[in-house]
Order: C-alpha cells, then sequence, then structure tokens
C-alpha cells in the first residue's frame, strides 16, 4: 500500500528504530534499519567501524547502504542520526522517499540515549554536550525533512497514529500511500 519509502531522520534516541518498526507493521510493509544493514554489510559494529576506520569511512558505508535501500521497493527506512546530513543521501531521499523527522527534546533524547552505550559519537565528551553541539548543528538540516513529529514521551503507538494522520492530510496523500482515505488513524495497537 505503500507507494514512496518513508524515512525517519532525527538525532539518536529519537526512536527512529523503534517507531520506524512499528509504523511498518501498521502499514503491513518492510521495515529497514540503516545501522543493522551497515553493520551486516561491514560484518561488524558500528563502533567497530568507528575505532578501526573513523567517522568518514562510517559516513561512506552509511551513504552507500542507504542509497541501495532507497532504490529498492518502498518501505519504512529508519536511518542513524547522521545520515541526512549528508547532502548525497538527502537528495536520494527526496528523490525516491518521505523524509520525517522525529524531534524531542535534549532531556528527553538523553533520558532514552541511556539505554545503549554502543553509540560512538557519545564516546567523544560529556553526552549533554555532544548531544547540545549536534542538535545545533543538525536541527536546521533535519527541518529540510517533509514532515516533522514531534516525539514527546509519548507511546510509539502515539508518534505512529500521528505519522499517519499528517500523511493522509496532505494534499500528495495520493502519491504516498494508496487509499489514504481507508487508513484508520486512529490510536491503534499494532
Ligand atoms: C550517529 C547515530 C547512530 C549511528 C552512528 C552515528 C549519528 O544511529 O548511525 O553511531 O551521527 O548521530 P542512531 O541515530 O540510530 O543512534
Amino acid at each position: 500500500m505503500l507507494k514512496r519509502t518513508l524515512v525517519l531522520v532525527g538525532l539518536m534516541g529519537a526512536g527512529k528504530s523503534s517507531i520506524g518498526r512499528r509504523l511498518a507493521v501498521r502499514l503491513d510493509t518492510p521495515f529497514h534499519d540503516a545501522d543493522q544493514a551497515i553493520e551486516e554489510a561491514a560484518g561488524c559494529s558500528i563502533a567497530d567501524i568507528f575505532e578501526r576506520h573513523g567517522e568518514a569511512a562510517f559516513r561512506d558505508v552509511e551513504r552507500k547502504v542507504i542509497a541501495r535501500l532507497i532504490d529498492g521497493p518502498p518501505h519504512v527506512l529508519a536511518t542513524g542520526g547522521g545520515a541526512f546530513m549528508d547532502p548525497t543521501t538527502r537528495a536520494a531521499i527526496r528523490e525516491h522517499g518521505l523524509s520525517i523527522w522525529l524531534r524531542a527534546e535534549l532531556q528527553v533524547l538523553l533520558r532514552r540515549v541511556q539505554r545503549r552505550s554502543d553509540r560512538p559519537l557519545l564516546k567523544q565528551g560529556n553526552p549533554r554536550e555532544v548531544m547540545s553541539r549536534l542538535m545545533a548543528e543538525r536541527h536546521p538540516i533535519y527541518a529540510e525533512a517533509d514532515m516533522t513529529i514531534d516525539t514527546p514521551d509519548a507511546l510509539h503507538v502515539v508518534v505512529v497514529a500521528e505519522i499517519l494522520r499528517k500523511i493522509t492530510e496532505r494534499p500528495d496523500a495520493d502519491d504516498i500511500i494508496a487509499d489514504p482515505g481507508g487508513l484508520d488513524v486512529a490510536v491503534a495497537t499494532a
């Protein structure tokens, strides 16, 4: 039923993977996680790629993996926080997908990223300072996304319903989802 790939962008801890997975279930469509695809392509973890080859090498792989995924059949795609900063990746997403920025406040992001300790960028300094700097650098670029969804500490089902509601309200909804009028946008526990 999906005609364009829905690409979730936003900072670490914004909920791109968990919300993306749920959104895909709701739309009965495949889900891909770019970070996971990068790890499969490289045969090692993202932390290992950063450590052994550096961030620039990671960004190269990230660009190639996302180009491959976005070129495939429509699906829900969760990207890593830095992916949308790349102009080539942004152009590919603009051409083939619909970008959705999951925006969250610093406090919310910091609380969520505490659950995992494998994010190399957050080890480069005090997480609050790193995240504040990334917010300042990246928010103006994330703002170029086709849609912005605020993600307060709401349940994922609520955020998914909000994404679907906003898509169905768009004038080009027919180009994104087949029969958007038939979509039940009420909060559902899919
Ligand atoms: C990064 C975010 C991570 C991962 C890598 C770099 C970033 O993904 O791609 O550690 O530059 O913000 P998540 O946003 O899924 O944590």
